[in-house]
């Protein structure tokens, strides 16, 4: 099916999807920031500013998922080995391209939680290792190294200052017994953005590992990992890739594949096809060895929609459609008194923007404004809205007219 205005973009995803069954290569047209909106249908009833937590689901998503569905219906089995090259090549293929890897460094997850646990649970740690984490973590980033203490593992937290996790004060924390660094590469309470160029730097200098909780990054910013050594990088696809929950992907770059021991092994761990009764546990050479059994195929397929969406917008565009979101927030808030928490300097924004009103009590606003059609979430005591690539300016004034002025 050839693209053009006509055929709407659910309907060349749907396409697409049902081709790869039997091996087809997708094309990406590209796509029109002004447009795209129209494949939300919550776009047209609210303004949805809450994609930090969990985005909504396009059209474009719910077709590529309901095309595999109906393959499985209407075919049962007999697809099971296209689905497993097209994940392979085609749907990794499209993921590395999102963020500048290989189809080889990734593996299907089923959330950022399960990528940190891969890391923590994979290395060969010694007792006395130590692994340095900012005192303002996801819990995602936080327990799997809590519970290293039992190997003799320590964490070393480093503060933020007024809410920038500095290189400096990483470098200060490591020491000759650090063996990771671990961070969000966008905090989630304050949106603060990680200097990845500055910190990937600093980790190649003193021989420690780089692992990043990316889920607030990803689908919100470009990223490009052929510039800096990244060794371990997981995200979840259902906040800012706008794709189904319980899809994700772990990238492992492949220098630092081996040092890492995949914590679940099962048949797919392995390059052994059909072949099951032929037991060696020689794992794959990529990255699929960190998948033990059969990945969520559904999802998968609507993630694949979700990643072709992006592409085919821009990242590049993306960012910079965001952070002119963001930016105009802040600026219609400020003007009507509220205080901004997100560290606003150059390089530091994000999509997500934290703001504050010491007198207002913000689980009554919260309530009111989801009322009113407006969307936002509560993080660390402050009001956070996170507009992704399908919203636009009016989004941004409507949420505004629903606050009230300080
Ligand atoms: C920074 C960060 N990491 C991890 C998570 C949890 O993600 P998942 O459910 O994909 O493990 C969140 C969710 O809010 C988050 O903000």
């Amino acid at each position: 099916m050839e693209w053009n205005v006509s055929v709407g973009i659910a309907e060349l995803w749907r396409q697409q999807a049902i081709d790869g069954f039997s091996g087809k290569k997708a094309e990406i047209p590209p796509l029109d920031l002004a447009t795209i909106g129209a494949q939300f249908p919550i776009k047209s009833k609210r303004a949805y500013l809450n994609n930090a937590s969990i985005g909504p689901m396009s059209e474009p998503v719910i077709a590529a998922v309901d095309a595999f569905l109906h393959d499985v219906r209407d075919h049962g089995r007999n697809n099971y080995p296209t689905w497993c090259t097209y994940a392979d090549q085609d749907i990794k293929g499209r993921i590395a391209k999102l963020i500048g890897a290989t189809a080889a460094e990734i593996a299907f997850v089923k959330n950022t939680t399960e990528g940190l646990v891969i890391v923590a649970n994979g290395l060969d740690w010694r007792e006395g290792d130590n692994v340095i984490l900012p005192s303002i973590e996801y819990p995602s980033n936080v327990y799997c190294w809590m519970r290293l203490k039992k190997k003799g593992v320590s964490i070393k937290w480093v503060k933020p200052v007024n809410g920038r996790v500095t290189i400096e004060s990483l470098a200060e924390a490591v020491d000759s017994r650090t063996r990771l660094i671990s961070v969000s590469a966008v905090q989630f309470s304050n949106g603060f953005r990680q200097n990845l160029a500055q910190l990937s730097e600093l980790c190649v200098k003193r021989g420690v590992l780089l692992n990043l909780d990316a889920i607030q990054w990803i689908g919100s910013l470009h990223l490009d990992l052929t510039k800096y050594h990244v060794d371990f990088l997981s995200t979840g696809g259902h906040k800012w890739l706008l794709a189904p929950i319980g899809t994700g992907f772990f990238y492992c770059n492949r220098k630092s594949m081996n040092s890492l021991e995949p914590p679940n092994v099962g048949y797919h761990t392995v390059n052994k096809g059909e072949a099951h009764m032929d037991y060696d546990l020689t794992y794959r050479e990529d990255a699929g060895r960190f998948e033990e059994a059969l990945v969520n195929f559904p999802g998968i397929w609507g993630l694949d929609a979700a990643i072709k969406i992006l592409l085919g917008l821009g990242t590049k565009n993306i960012e910079n459609h965001i952070l002119g979101l963001t930016g105009y927030a802040a600026e219609g808030l400020q003007k009507k008194g509220w205080q901004i928490v997100s560290p606003m300097e150059q390089g530091d924004r994000s999509g997500l923007l934290s703001f504050h009103a010491p007198k207002a009590d913000l689980t009554a606003l919260e309530m009111q404004l989801r009322e009113a059609g407006v969307d936002l979430a509560i993080r660390d005591g402050r009001l956070r809205i996170s507009p992704s690539y399908y919203n636009d300016r009016h989004d941004i004034d409507r949420a505004i007219r629903a606050l009230p002025s300080q």
